[in-house]
């Protein structure tokens, strides 16, 4: 999954991964976080999720890391703001708005110090759009450029054999090896996914609560 590859899926407008409501675990989940109004959320690989109108209708300020620049001026668009644009390195540009900053480039292209200080990450369809092979590059990247703060994490759990990702099936095995060392892991859901996968296959989204330790 190299970022012709999302791209490809960006131009073709094949984004079966976009939900056109806010993520209801979002809404169910939000509150274990604990954050403050005015809190600062990471939301990385973010699209153009709805969840981003909704945190900020929540007085969170958001900032995402996108490798699309379609999929980020339709954000930008659906919310009806203009952001201020900045290229703030070789490979990187900023759309900037009052309360949302998004990143557009490759999360690893992404330092601490453009991204800022944040008090918690929302993941959801980030860790499970990467590749196993890809994902403890992430985790680490995503402890290291946050500084370790809290996350709420929406995953996937199915039978790889019968599909392709992405999204990957990512199991409470995978979590704990990614960031148990890091990380208190509690899973909060467990829910089946409703008409399962990709042509019927039965799959379980999860919650998980990353406390840092
Ligand atoms: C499965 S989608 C999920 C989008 C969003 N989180 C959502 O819930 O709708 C994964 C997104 O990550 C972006 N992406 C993939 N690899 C990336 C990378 N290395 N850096 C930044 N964005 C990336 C893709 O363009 C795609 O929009």
């Amino acid at each position: 999954m190299d970022a012709q590859f999302w791209d490809m899926k960006w131009q073709k407008n094949q984004i079966g991964f976009h939900l056109s409501a806010v993520n209801p675990l979002l809404v169910k989940y939000f509150p274990i976080l604990e954050l403050k109004e005015g809190a600062r959320i990471f939301v990385p690989l973010c699209g153009k999720t709805l969840d981003i109108h909704w945190l900020l209708q929540r007085g969170m300020k958001v900032v995402g890391v996108e490798l699309s620049q379609i999929a980020v001026e339709q954000l930008f668009s659906e919310l009806g703001i203009t952001p201020q644009i900045s290229q703030v390195a070789s490979n990187m540009l900023c759309f900037k708005a009052e309360n949302l900053s998004i990143f557009v480039g490759d999360i690893f292209a992404l330092s601490r110090a453009l991204l800022g200080c944040v008090q918690a990450i929302y993941d959801r369809a980030a860790l499970v759009a990467l590749p196993p092979a890809m994902r403890i590059t992430y985790a680490e990247h995503l402890i290291d450029i946050s500084g370790k703060v809290e996350q709420l994490l929406v995953t996937l759990g199915y039978d790889q054999s019968c599909i392709a990702g992405p999204p990957f099936s990512v199991t409470q095995q995978d979590i704990q090896r990614y960031y148990g060392a890091d990380y208190a892991i509690t899973c909060w859901d467990n829910t089946s996914v409703a008409g399962g996968l990709k042509g019927g296959v039965p799959a379980t989204e999860s919650v998980w609560l990353l406390k840092p330790e």
